[in-house]
């Protein structure tokens, strides 16, 4: 049996990916970046200056620290003003009935999310009083792929890491959620997610879910 479910925001409980990758996108069109689906898998999970870096590869040309600032901070004022009108209905399938269950269970519940707009989209949804502890981006020195994010929330639920399913939508938070010593569950596509324990198309397989999670 487990005890806690450490659980990503973007692309796993909010239909919010999709925002991230429309503002990046708007970014890269500005800049006159190449930029496709492919390359958006390797901006998932990580922060918002690394994920800019990612991007910027594509260009031969070289940024000051103040254009990149100014670059990062225009995709933010994106997405927030996409995040603006997000409600209730924006929530993944699947994802209420699960945490609902969890609870039940009294599995513990947490939140690793890079973006430092996890707090405000959790409230959009009105989520955020369902989970235990909430980790602040701002805090974390080592982003994902790194597990600091994950080891944190688990310490604050005080569980230990071997006793946590962590659940990802992106390459660099499955390798986390490993590298912490979790279980990891992916969302979305198996050939993309390869290192994950287990990988389901989304939260809808909540009964799979709940029976690794309570080892019936
Ligand atoms: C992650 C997203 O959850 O948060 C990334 O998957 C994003 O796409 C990162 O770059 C940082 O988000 P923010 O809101 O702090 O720019
Ligand atoms: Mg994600």
């Amino acid at each position: 049996r487990y005890e806690a479910v450490i659980f990503d925001l973007d692309g796993v409980i909010a239909d919010t990916a999709k925002f991230h990758y429309e503002a990046w996108k708007k970014i890269a069109e500005e800049l006159g970046i190449y930029f496709d689906e492919k390359i958006n898998e390797s901006l998932k999970g990580v922060s918002r200056m690394e994920s800019l870096e990612i991007l910027l590869k594509q260009s031969e040309k070289e940024y000051s620290q103040e254009q990149k600032n100014y670059f990062a901070s225009k995709k933010n004022d994106y997405f927030k003003s996409m995040i603006q009108k997000i409600t209730p209905g924006d929530i993944l399938p699947g994802s209420i009935e699960l945490i609902k269950i969890l609870k039940r269970y009294n599995v513990k519940l947490a939140v690793a999310s890079a973006s430092r707009n996890a707090n405000t989209v959790l409230e959009n949804l009105g989520i955020k009083s369902e989970f235990d502890y909430i980790v602040d981006a701002a805090k974390i020195v080592n982003v994902k792929p790194d597990p600091e994010i994950f080891l944190a929330a688990a310490e604050n639920l005080g569980v230990e890491p071997k006793k946590c399913v962590g659940i990802e939508d992106s390459v660099a938070g499955i390798e986390a959620i490993k590298r912490a010593g979790m279980f990891a569950i992916g969302i979305g596509d198996p050939t993309i997610l390869k290192k994950a324990d287990m990988v389901l198309e989304d939260l809808r397989y909540t009964q799979k879910i709940v029976k690794l999670v309570i080892g019936e």
